[in-house]
């Protein structure tokens, strides 16, 4: 991406200060300038753009854990379920979400899975345990059920192959069996099983959290960097086009932290396409002091992490000397402390157990608004994000026997599939801040003495000159003014406008009250070059406008 118009001669034109531009600390790299006082202000030009949008960018994830698999997306006997058994008003909304990609089938899950038992005739198909969860998995929903679930959605497969306890050998032959046309033994294992056709899956995770002690087959950094290189090697036989995906850190406090990263890419730089990260975030004593407007910045310190785990690649590209740059797969990221630990994790031998379901609310809605903006504005190097999970596993989405739940994070998770299309435009923001740092709080959160109060992120559909801006007011008692300064191109309509917000942060939906945390609209202002948005405090706004 390179700009055409340069900075300097925007800001000129734009009649900005260069007192401002200082201001940024860190955040400059946001395109974020600290203003003292009146209306914050977005600067849009489409000739200055981060990206062409990814859609992976914005994918989800469904995990062999608790109630996603059974009883969330597969359960035969309901009288919501098709012939195959998949619930069909799960598949209305997920499908009606548009959801780009979506990755299977884990998590801890895929450290311990044999492939083999998920394929074939059902009725021959074993129980086993499951020792991420402590399950039993009935490997009734296996690979060729979620592929056929992945067409009912729309959606493009993310698949995982275990090398926790699984070998190379069976990671290579699972990815023979799907996508090896015939002529081979995996592949005409496949096509035994009444699959044809090759599925042709092209993003591969390379396992899952291997940095994790809690993780089945973890080991170092080396043992782990040279089993995805063989791994990989053996792959690129099958084909040299696949994207794989080494595992990252899975998070920012394991003491191994971004030194994982190093040694296992110093081992497979040459093989690997792309690296993962992992993070969840809550508003607790420990990151937070459990303070809101603390909280509301956590999307900041997943901008952090994306940063350092990209130097990281850069440093070791630079060392090998490759001609190649790595791309970052953020392929789990939710809030989540809750539903998390002890009982919330252990599946006491159960098929379809209740675990890690987490009720989100008004705040962690606000602050998943927070992540869909960072991962837009790091989308040149961030390719594919997995909102961590889909359904009933802190999931938007949840199902009881008759229904499916929309849950808070949906709404904000929703309007960025909906309208954030085509290029991400490098905005630049001015806006007041405030100061978030405290003592005694983990290492690895808050580290920015100040934050803005207002965080916005924009796409532009070039096709149809349709723009998305979303709008994070962190604001708990004001509302706030945010000023939308056109250059080009210029707004002729306002299509659409909505923002979620409410009196209670820690309101909910349930069953019972299904829309105590939705969207309502939000009185947008004319079209033009200059638009004064009011953003209710603790808010989070979408506004989809045509452009000339
Ligand atoms: O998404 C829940 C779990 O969180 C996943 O199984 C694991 O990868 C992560 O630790």
């Amino acid at each position: 991406m390179s700009p055409v118009v340069s900075r300097r001669k925007l800001l000129a034109a734009l009649g900005q200060s260069g007192a401002a531009l200082a201001a940024g600390s860190w955040l400059s790299g946001t395109r974020f300038a600290a203003q003292s006082r009146g209306p914050a202000r977005a600067f849009l030009n489409q000739a200055l753009f981060r990206s062409d949008l990814d859609r992976r960018l914005l994918g989800s994830f469904l995990e062999h854990l608790g109630r996603a698999i059974y009883t969330g997306v597969y359960e035969p006997g309901s009288r919501l379920a098709d012939a195959k058994g998949f619930r069909t008003d799960v598949i209305a909304s997920v499908k009606g979400l548009q959801v780009p990609m979506m990755r299977y089938p884990g998590g801890n899950f895929v450290s311990g899975y044999n492939w083999l038992d998920g394929v074939g005739p059902k009725n021959k198909r074993p129980t086993v345990l499951e020792r991420a969860w402590n399950s039993l998995e009935t490997n009734q929903f296996g690979t060729n059920d979620f592929m056929d679930w992945c067409k009912l959605v729309s959606t493009e497969p993310l698949l995982g192959f275990n090398l926790g306890t699984g070998t190379p050998e069976m990671a290579v032959a699972y990815v023979e069996y799907c996508n090896l046309d015939k002529g081979t033994k995996w592949s005409e294992l496949r096509r035994s099983h009444g699959y044809e056709q090759p599925h042709n899956v092209r993003y591969w995770c390379m396992g899952n959290e291997m940095d994790g002690p809690w993780q089945m087959g973890h080991m170092t950094a080396r043992e782990y960097g040279r089993k995805a290189r063989d791994t990989a090697r053996q792959i690129r036989v099958i084909d040299r086009g696949l994207q794989l995906i080494a595992c990252g850190s899975s998070n920012t406090i394991l003491p191994t932290y971004l030194v994982w990263d190093r040694e296992v890419l110093e081992e497979c730089y040459d093989q690997v396409d792309g690296i993962s990260l992992h993070n969840y975030y809550g508003n607790t004593k420990e990151l937070t002091g459990e303070n809101t407007s603390r909280f509301l910045a956590m999307n900041l310190d997943m901008e952090r992490q994306i940063r350092e785990i990209a130097a990281v690649c850069d440093y070791v590209q630079g060392v090998t000397k490759s001609s190649k740059r790595l791309w970052l797969s953020f392929d789990e990221w939710n809030v989540w402390y809750r539903a998390r630990g002890g009982p919330f994790s252990d599946g006491k031998r159960a098929v379809a157990p209740k675990l890690l379901e987490e009720v989100y609310n008004l705040e962690d809605a606000l602050l998943v608004g927070g992540f869909v903006n960072t991962l837009l504005r790091q989308s040149e190097r961030v390719r594919v994000g997995c909102l961590a999970q889909i359904i009933n596993v802190i999931a938007p989405l949840v199902t009881n026997e008759t229904s499916v739940l929309r849950q808070s994070i949906l709404y904000p998770y929703a309007w960025a599939l909906k309208y954030a299309h085509g290029r991400v435009l490098d905005l630049r923001v001015e806006s007041e801040t405030y100061p978030i740092k405290a003592d005694g709080l983990r290492a690895d959160f808050a580290r920015n003495e100040q934050v803005p109060f207002l965080d916005v992120a924009a796409t532009i559909n070039r096709q149809n000159g349709q723009v998305c801006v979303l709008m994070l007011n962190r604001d708990l008692e004001a509302e706030r003014e945010l000023v939308l300064e056109w250059r080009d191109p210029t707004p002729t309509r306002v299509l659409a406008c909505e923002t979620l917000t409410g009196p209670d942060l820690k309101a909910f939906n349930t069953f019972e009250q299904p829309n105590r945390v939705v969207p309502r609209p939000l009185e947008p202002p004319s079209p033009g070059a200059r638009m004064a948005f009011k953003l209710p405090p603790r808010s989070y706004s979408v506004a989809h406008i045509a452009t000339s």
